[in-house]
């Protein structure tokens, strides 16, 4: 018994596995977002705070795609405990920097989840992650781009702010969206 159990530990995690654990950890950064936003709102940053508010909700209807998905094809559904976000933040630059890595760690969650449905041959699985990797690419890049507006801000916070009321967070992902249970917020 216990042997096969060692067996089952050194398999792969399957996509259904992966994806359910994505669930939480979209929903993970939706709170990591929500930080943000409050932690800018209460520094007076309404723009940064505007955008994280809003990037929370993104980040939310992001697990409840995969949540249609799940329901969709006919595999249980937990809602799982997300892990406590950050507490408290330096200034901009670490509070975009800590975005940024969320994102990218995503990222890497995403590959592996496009890869598992692969590994899989579930065509249907790797279609439904192609809309998220493409999603990523964008989400990088704009954080990206919000870590090197902070750093050249510097102390000069309200040019982040400017910087922000000038940019529309436009979508380049031009893909239709996967469902949302419930419906998109
Ligand atoms: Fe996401
Ligand atoms: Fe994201």
């Amino acid at each position: 018994m216990a042997k096969d159990k060692d067996k089952d530990k050194s398999k792969k995690a399957s996509f259904n596995d992966l994806l359910a654990a994505q669930v939480g950890n979209e929903f993970a950064a939706s709170q990591h977002y929500v930080a943000i936003a409050v932690w800018a709102d209460a520094q007076d940053l309404p723009q940064l705070a505007g955008r994280f508010y809003q990037h929370s909700l993104g980040e939310r209807n992001h697990a409840m795609m995969m949540v249609q998905y799940m329901l969709d094809r006919g595999v249980e559904v937990t809602i799982p405990a997300v892990p406590a976000p950050p507490k408290d933040f330096d200034g901009p630059v670490d509070a975009l920097r800590s975005a940024l890595e969320q994102e990218k760690v995503v990222t890497a969650q995403i590959e592996a989840l496009f890869q598992a449905a692969r590994d899989e041959s579930d065509p249907l699985g790797e279609q439904f992650m192609l809309w998220f990797l493409r999603e990523q690419v964008e989400e990088v890049a704009n954080m990206d781009t919000l870590v090197t507006i902070a750093e050249r801000a510097d102390d000069n916070w309200f040019r982040i702010e400017e910087f922000l009321a000038r940019e529309t967070d436009s979508s380049s992902n031009t893909g239709t969206p996967p469902a949302v249970a419930g419906g998109a917020v």
